[in-house]
Formats: C-alpha cells, sequence, structure tokens
C-alpha cells in the first residue's frame, strides 16, 4: 500500500515509518526532519502549506493517509486556541475532503482526553464531553472524520517508548538517575500505551481495513506515581525518591480528565493483539537501553 504519514516526525509518527517498511511510505515534518533513505519525505508548516498538503495528495494518490500531526500539548493548546483550531480542526476538514476525492482511507489518531474521566473504562460508543480545548478539538476533528464511513478514529492514551521524545518517562530516568526527588500525580489515570503495540495496532488495522472508532491502548489504567514506582522497580532506581502529590497543587492553564482510560476489549477481538501493561513494556525498554544506562 502506499501511505501518507502526516506528521511523520513526532513520538508516533518516527516510530511508525520505523515498523511499516513493508509498505511505501511518504512523510511530513515541521520543525523535525526525517532522515530516512527510504521514505520520501516532504516538510509542511500549517496552516501556511495547506495547498502544498492538497498537492501531495493529489500528485501522490496514496491508498492510505494517516494524521499524526497535532499540537498535543494540552496547556499550549489552551493558550492558543486559534491555532489549534486550525491545525486540528481546519486541517482536518481539508484533509476529509481531499482524501474523499481520491478516494484513500483516512486514519486519524485521537485521544483519551475526548472523554471527561468522571466514569472510567471507556468504551467506544460512550458520549464524549471533554473538559479541555486539546480535547475539544480532537473530538470536533472526530465527527469531521465519521463523515466518510471508510475513515477510522484510533483512540489512544499516555503513550510511552524508548524515543527522546517521549516526555514523561524521560522526566523519570533523568531525575532517577541524578538521584533527585520526584513529584507525581497519584490522582489522575491514563491507559499507558507502549508506541510499538500502537504501531502494531494502527498496522492491523490498515490490513483488516477496519472503519469507525477504535480503542487502541494498555490495558494498566495508571497514575503518574504508579508509573514512576514500575519504572524505578524495573530499572532498578530508588523508589523512595518519589513522592505522591495531588493534581490540585499544579497549575495547569487546561484542566485534566481524572480517569479517561480506555476499554480496548473491542481491539483485542479485532486486531487478534493483546496490549503491554506498564510492567511488560517498561522491561521492553529496560532489556533495550540496558547497556546505555548506568
Ligand atoms: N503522545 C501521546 O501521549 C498521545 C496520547 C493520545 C493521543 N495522541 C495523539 O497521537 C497523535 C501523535 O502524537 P505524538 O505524540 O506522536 O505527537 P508529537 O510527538 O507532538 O508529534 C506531532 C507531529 O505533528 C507535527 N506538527 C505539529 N505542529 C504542526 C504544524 N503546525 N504543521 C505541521 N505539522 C505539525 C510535528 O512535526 P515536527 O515535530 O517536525 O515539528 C510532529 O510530526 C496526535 O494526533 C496526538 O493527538 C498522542
Amino acid at each position: 500500500m502506499k501511505i501518507l504519514v502526516l506528521g511523520g516526525s513526532g513520538i508516533v509518527g518516527e516510530t511508525f515509518l520505523e515498523k511499516a517498511n513493508q509498505h511505501q511510505l511518504l512523510a511530513t515534518y515541521d520543525k523535525n526532519k526525517i532522515n530516512s533513505t527510504t521514505v520520501k519525505t516532504f516538510q509542511i508548516h500549517l496552516p501556511d502549506d495547506s495547498l502544498k498538503i492538497e498537492k501531495i495528495i493529489i500528485d501522490e494518490q496514496p491508498d492510505i493517509v494517516i494524521n499524526f500531526m497535532a499540537y498535543s500539548n494540552a496547556d499550549f493548546c489552551e493558550e492558543n486556541k486559534i491555532k489549534t483550531h486550525d491545525l486540528h480542526v481546519k486541517n482536518t476538514k481539508l484533509i476529509v475532503t481531499m482524501c474523499t476525492k481520491i478516494n484513500a482511507k483516512l486514519i486519524f489518531i485521537s485521544t483519551d482526553y475526548v472523554f471527561d474521566g468522571e466514569k472510567g473504562n471507556y468504551q467506544e460508543n460512550d458520549i464524549p464531553n471533554p473538559v479541555n480545548y486539546y480535547g475539544e478539538t480532537k473530538y470536533e476533528a472526530e465527527k469531521i472524520i465519521l463523515n466518510n464511513t471508510n475513515n477510522l478514529i484510533l483512540r489512544t492514551s499516555l503513550v510511552y517508548g524508548s524515543s527522546t521524545k517521549v516526555r514523561f518517562l524521560n522526566f523519570v530516568l533523568d531525575k532517577l538517575i541524578n538521584n533527585q526527588e520526584i513529584y507525581a500525580f497519584d490522582d489522575i489515570f491514563n491507559s499507558a500505551t507502549l508506541v510499538d503495540d500502537l504501531v502494531n495496532a494502527i498496522l492491523k488495522s490498515v490490513d483488516f481495513n477496519v472503519v469507525g472508532i477504535l480503542h487502541v491502548a494498555g490495558p494498566t489504567c495508571v497514575s503518574r506515581f504508579e508509573f514512576a514506582n514500575i519504572v524505578a522497580n524495573i530499572f532498578k532506581f530508588n523508589n523512595k525518591l518519589i513522592k505522591p502529590v495531588s493534581i490540585n497543587t499544579a497549575k495547569f492553564k487546561a484542566q485534566r480528565p481524572i480517569k479517561p482510560c480506555l476499554n480496548t476489549s473491542k481491539a483485542n477481538k479485532i486486531l487478534k493483539m493483546r496490549f503491554s501493561t506498564v510492567e511488560e513494556g517498561i522491561k521492553q525498554i529496560f532489556e533495550k537501553e540496558n547497556n546505555t544506562i548506568h
């Protein structure tokens, strides 16, 4: 298949490009150049380059377009609403129109932040009710994506992996290596997802031509405090450095949903796969990085 990856330089995009080499790959980046000899790349900054996106889609005629482009920092979105609306909503409208025109399938990566987090264990047919602008614009985009019944929305959560771009895991490791204390929230929870599992799920969704909405996330509904403790135990650091703290002490611009954890039983069945628990995921990363961290 010919796959156009929009946002190939982010955490998920870069892992996708590494693992999807059975496909013909094209990818866009904005500030972080993609170094690859096999992927045809394009520099795109939205909203300025929206005509360039149209041209790439028309010229290249991909079978599938996967959109990883987003402002993934909820506080940035809260403070930059016009930019966020342009990238998440206006740009989605354009891409849906272009994909429909050339009969390409569009896969959109969405988030557990579309939910308010009151109930937890959300299924695909639960009604979203976002509590911040990031979630609001991702939900608005989802509704546009579903205008074409061939499209797919994959909702995921708290993605981690060995990339240096993964913020929370790298923050925890940096602090623990330097024997410094960490204050981690013990009262907000997410379905932490190993990026390799997420990419496998995307590839299987392509193979099985899945449409509609699917939750693709890890099975552990974990707080940042629990996550940091798992990291300390597996990497054999001193977990007494990790102190629990309440989200109520944080001065974030964007409100956080308390427990937007995702139920993935539909994905397990349709994609015939099992997502790694946080222990399993961190062990995999530890085994990969063991030789470089002392
Ligand atoms: N990471 C998570 O924990 C998480 C959780 C739930 C859902 N998601 C969703 O998963 C998708 C991928 O997330 P990610 O973590 O891989 O995001 P990321 O690391 O922040 O990457 C975002 C991508 O979008 C590109 N981009 C950002 N602003 C742009 C602009 N104005 N014009 C053009 N391109 C732009 C970036 O390019 P450059 O890097 O080259 O500037 C990068 O390729 C997103 O849709 C996100 O909402 C992520």
